[in-house]
């Protein structure tokens, strides 16, 4: 019985740390107030995407037609407001610069970001944004407490202002010109319209699982009278 419970000890011993390593590498993730519902929500964050990483970053799995179609815009309104690069209202949304450029600036090139929001999930997102912080050893002058050594600069500093890490908890130092929860939100926008982009059909197939589930309680109402008429002169 000892050796067995020694064994088993020693089992966990083993195991207990891949399962610690497994749940995100220690980091705590914030969650993400994701609502697809929520159309002024990513409206709000689509500006911020083109506004502040499209210069970067691509999402060439979406076109600026679907998005129009999808937020309830005019494709008049999509051009004028959103886009900067030159493109057609049938364009996916590209870069305006070479990714070779890209790749030289930053010794790495930015990742298209259509599905980021699936591998990498909301709330690593949502985290990872308002997760900067001032780093003078870093080329880019920041770091990032879920992405070790990032090789992205604070592109949202004005807005956000600087934040710096202080006996492990962030504290920012009130230069941006939103206040925390203003940023919260502002952020909580770009990745409620980073997620819409990861799966554009989401937000129908959740309200189709509605109307299915009501179709079935109606079906079931109905099974159940029918039934009830069927057997009355049975019984
Ligand atoms: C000035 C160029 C630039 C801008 C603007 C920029 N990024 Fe980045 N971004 C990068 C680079 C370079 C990397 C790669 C970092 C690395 O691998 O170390 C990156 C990485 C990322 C990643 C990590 C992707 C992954 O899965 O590894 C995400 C997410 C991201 N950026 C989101 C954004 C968002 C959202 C914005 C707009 C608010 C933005 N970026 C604006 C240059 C930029």
């Amino acid at each position: 019985m000892k050796k067995m419970m020694k064994k088993i000890s020693t089992l966990l011993f083993v195991i207990l740390p891949t399962f610690a390593f497994a749940a995100g590498g220690g980091a705590h993730l914030d969650s993400a107030p994701v609502d697809l519902s929520d159309k002024e929500s990513l409206k709000s964050g689509a500006k911020l995407f083109m506004d502040y990483c499209l210069s970067c970053h691509s999402a060439k799995f979406m076109r600026y037609k679907r998005m129009a179609d999808d937020l309830g815009m005019e494709d008049s309104e999509v051009l004028e407001n959103l886009v900067y690069t030159g493109a057609k209202i049938h364009d996916t949304m590209e870069i305006a610069m070479p990714e070779s450029d890209a790749a030289a600036w930053f010794g790495t090139t930015p990742p298209d970001l259509s599905v980021t929001s699936r591998s990498r999930g909301a709330d690593w997102l949502y985290t990872y944004l308002r997760g900067f912080y001032v780093d003078v050893s870093r080329p880019m002058g920041v770091n990032n407490i879920v992405f070790q050594d990032v090789g992205m600069p604070h592109v949202l500093a004005d807005l956000q202002g600087k934040q710096y890490l202080q006996e492990e908890k962030l504290v920012v130092d009130g230069s941006g010109s939103m206040t925390p929860d203003e940023y919260d939100k502002a952020v909580g926008d770009l990745v409620n319209f980073l997620v819409y982009v990861g799966e554009p059909i989401r937000a129908y197939r959740e309200s189709l699982g509605w109307y299915v589930l009501i179709f079935l309680l109606i079906l079931l109402v109905v099974s159940y009278r029918l039934k009830k008429e069927y057997w009355k002169d049975i019984h």
